[in-house]
């Protein structure tokens, strides 16, 4: 009980210690020297020890007692004190203090307003699970088990059939598994890859398009996608439609941006090509739309998936990807 209490003496004397204003003085009292503050339920075990030690360690308690009331009336008056600031050193004219004002993540910021020129066009917005089945994220978008295609996701597993998704194409079966055509619909989120360096993030962020009608042509996936760069960049970029393979579409294209770090001339993001990816597409694959219950003869549909961070790097001028995650607030505070 002896160093119970001496344990107690310290704690309070370092816990009033912390009181900066008034209003804490009340919940220090209650806790410490309350009815049913601590110091009265060691004092109350004082009947529990051996007649030859009570006298003693009854005296220690009140000692105790006495010190911490001692320390905590001259808390009291010192903060009284400080609160009656003499008149004279009050000067109403000192500008008050700033709250920093906080601001989206660039990143956010750049995915709402792509979200805002595709509700223009009149797509709606839809967002899925982060963890995902083995079944959306490959199964069900024409990427069986053991298919290469597999190879090119660097995926995470939590089980043998549950990942983090390593993209936004999923909600495409996802959404059209639960409505009819025609549709269009656009489906940010974050998605993961085991995948780093100046243009690669292990978790990034995708804005998945589809749309989904009868005659649906690849003319029309290139207009609402030019139609969107210039929205987003407010200017006529280059572009340039490169063919590519994904399963879930036919025929697929990675679509690559002029670099606007080195305006084409090449540099370190552009791996001195010029050009940046940004987004893969194509028409969606008849398999697909078979697998959901729609008829490929009726129906055909366009898809793509844009990196956000990428359009982010490209829009702000900046030439690594990992800035964004690195918590900088000099470098955050500039947008
Ligand atoms: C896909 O993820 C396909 N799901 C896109 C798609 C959708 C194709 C619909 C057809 C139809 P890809 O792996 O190329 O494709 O990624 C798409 C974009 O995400 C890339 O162009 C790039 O801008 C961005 N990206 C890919 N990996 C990373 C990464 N590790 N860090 C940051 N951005 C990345």
């Amino acid at each position: 009980m002896e160093e119970e209490l001496r344990k107690l003496e310290q704690e309070a004397v370092a816990a009033l210690n912390e009181i900066e204003r008034e209003d804490g003085l009340e919940s220090f009292r209650v806790r410490y020297l309350g009815r049913k503050g601590s110091l009265s339920s060691i004092m109350r075990g004082l009947a529990q020890v051996s007649r030859e030690d009570r006298p003693r360690l009854g005296r220690l308690a009140n000692q105790v007692k006495r010190k911490v009331e001692e320390q905590f009336n001259l808390k009291k008056k010192a903060l009284a004190t400080a609160r009656e600031i003499p008149a004279a050193r009050l000067d109403l004219t000192l500008p008050g203090r700033r709250q920093p004002l906080g601001t989206l993540h660039p990143v956010t910021q750049v995915m709402e307003e792509m979200c805002s020129i595709f509700e223009g066009m009149g797509f709606a917005v839809a967002e899925g699970p982060d963890v995902e089945l083995d079944h959306y994220n490959f199964e069900a978008l024409n990427i069986p088990e053991h298919h290469p295609a597999r190879d090119m996701h660097d995926t995470f597993y939590v089980s043998e059939s549950i990942l983090l998704r390593t993209h936004t194409s999923p909600m495409q079966a996802r959404i059209m598994e639960k409505h009819d055509p025609p549709l269009r619909y656009i489906a940010p989120g974050k998605v993961y890859r085991c995948d780093s360096d100046i243009t690669h993030t292990p978790m990034f962020h995708q804005v998945e398009g589809f749309l989904v009608d009868r005659r649906v042509s690849f003319a029309d996936l290139k207009g609402v996608l030019s139609s969107f760069l210039r929205s987003m960049f407010r200017k006529d970029l280059a572009l340039r439609f490169r063919p590519s393979f994904f399963p879930f579409t036919e025929p697929s294209a990675e679509v690559d941006i002029g670099c606007v770090i080195c305006g084409g001339a090449g540099c370190r993001v552009c791996k001195r090509t010029g050009w940046i990816e940004i987004l893969g597409a194509g028409l969606i694959d008849p398999e697909v739309l078979t697998r959901v219950g729609y008829d490929p003869d009726t129906y055909s549909g366009f898809a793509f998936g844009l990196g956000v961070e990428r359009i982010a790097m490209l829009k702000y001028g900046i030439d690594d990807i990992r800035l964004f995650y690195e918590n900088d607030l000099r470098f955050l505070a500039r947008f």
